[in-house]
């Protein structure tokens, strides 16, 4: 016992010595809009909530959300295979096929867990799985979770994707997998390219849409509808409803076929609590607003346009993104923290990024935008930097 004590102890204490401890920050209140918050009983301005449309707190979601409630109970008191797959899930499930363009999706709790069903349910022992080297965790994890040989490509680079494929032993089923809209760094992946890649190689293509769904391509389809490839060159595409679409939870769709492979087989779809059908609901009102006030993916779109324009202005290197995500490499876990600490006590939230979620000696500063900004909080951030960077705080940012 003891040992076992010394030894997550010693695990902290290197966690702390790297500059790599977290820490969580209570959030005590949240103005409308989700971006002024009150954290330790001071005011802050957030730039960090993946909240991208500023509907979470959205009336006609939240109403929706209560009527639910009050229709359906707070909870789904079953898997979906069991009997908690309500009406509410059912409809959601036809609305966010449509909206991807896909015949069929199927809604999961988390992403996370919608990952982990793709690499399990697509491949196994004798097949092969292949990542970009940047994927989020959870593909990754699916990956190496799914039993397939799994191996990582440098980021990005089609071309050695290519010869992965090329290499592979003949008649083993291959898995690509990639975020669509990086996570850390907000750039989109080559989309067409790795599409191009697979369908050559006889492989299958699945696209995690997490941070381009609700912003990116026409009626907020995501980044692989604006890439303008359907069912045929992405066959599995994964989105999930935390982030712009303001709920919880995440779906996956594609052909029937493959679907029904997924409700059939996946153990994080089968063994697992059904979300409440009230999310369900808040969801599909959700989605009605994203069609509906198409300004908000516009506004959030350009917020992160003047920022990259005016931090360009103060010689600030931007990772070249076009997303709501705007990182700002500093180098060093002390410098990415040094630097988010200092805006945090001119009164903005900024989070500092490090390892093991990006390379070592890429930490950075990620700003995330929201339509709930106003263009006076983007100023203000702005007016920070201006003053960080004169006070060297900002020295080691580092070009893409
Ligand atoms: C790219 C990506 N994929 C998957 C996930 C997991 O989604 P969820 O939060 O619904 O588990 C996230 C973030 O949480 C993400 O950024």
């Amino acid at each position: 016992m003891r040992d076992a004590s010394d030894r997550l102890a010693a695990n902290l204490a290197g966690l702390a010595r790297t500059g790599r401890a977290r820490t969580r920050r209570v959030v005590e209140a949240r103005e409308p809009g989700g971006v002024h918050v009150r954290v330790a009983g001071r005011d802050r301005l957030a730039f960090c909530s993946n909240d991208y449309l500023g509907l979470a707190d959205h009336p006609v979601v939240v109403d929706e959300f209560c009527r639910a409630a009050r229709t359906w109970g707070a909870g789904s008191g079953a898997s979906h295979l069991v009997s908690g797959h309500t009406a509410e899930h059912h409809a959601l499930e036809e609305e966010l096929a449509e909206r991807v363009g896909r015949p069929r999706a199927l809604l999961f709790s988390t992403g996370y867990m919608a990952n982990l069903a793709i690499g399990a349910t697509f491949v196994g022992r004798g097949d092969c799985v292949f990542e970009d080297r940047l994927n989020h965790a959870s593909l990754l994890d699916a990956g190496l979770a799914s039993g397939a040989r799994f191996a990582r490509y440098a980021h990005a680079d089609v071309d050695a994707l290519r010869r992965r494929l090329e290499r592979r032993r003949p008649g083993c089923a291959a898995l690509v997998m990639s975020d669509g809209v990086f996570s850390m760094d907000g750039t989109v992946a080559p989309l067409r390219e790795l599409a191009a890649a697979s369908q050559a190689a006889g492989a299958e293509l699945c696209i995690d849409d997490a941070h381009g769904f609700g912003v990116l391509g026409a009626n907020g389809a995501g980044c692989v509808a604006a890439a303008g490839l359907g069912t045929d060159e992405v066959p599995l595409l994964m989105c999930t409803l935390g982030k712009a679409v303001g709920t919880f939870g995440a779906f996956v769709a594609g052909p029937a076929v493959h679907i029904e492979n997924l409700l059939q087989r996946a153990r994080t779809y089968i063994y697992t609590t059904a979300l409440p059908p009230a999310v369900a609901a808040a969801t599909r009102a959700s989605l009605r607003v994203m069609r509906d006030e198409p300004w908000r993916r516009e506004k959030v779109l350009q917020h992160a346009r003047r920022f990259r324009v005016e931090a360009g202005r103060l010689g600030l290197p931007l990772m070249p993104s076009d997303t709501p995500i705007q990182p700002l490499v500093l180098g060093s876990e002390a410098a990415a923290t040094a630097a988010s600490a200092a805006l945090f006590d001119r009164g903005f939230w900024v989070p500092a990024i490090r390892p093991p979620t990006v390379p070592a000696g890429a930490s950075r500063l990620r700003f995330t935008f929201s339509a709930a900004h106003g263009d006076d909080d983007v100023d203000r951030l702005l007016d920070a930097l201006s003053s960080l960077a004169q006070q060297g705080l900002l020295a080691g940012a580092q070009g893409p």
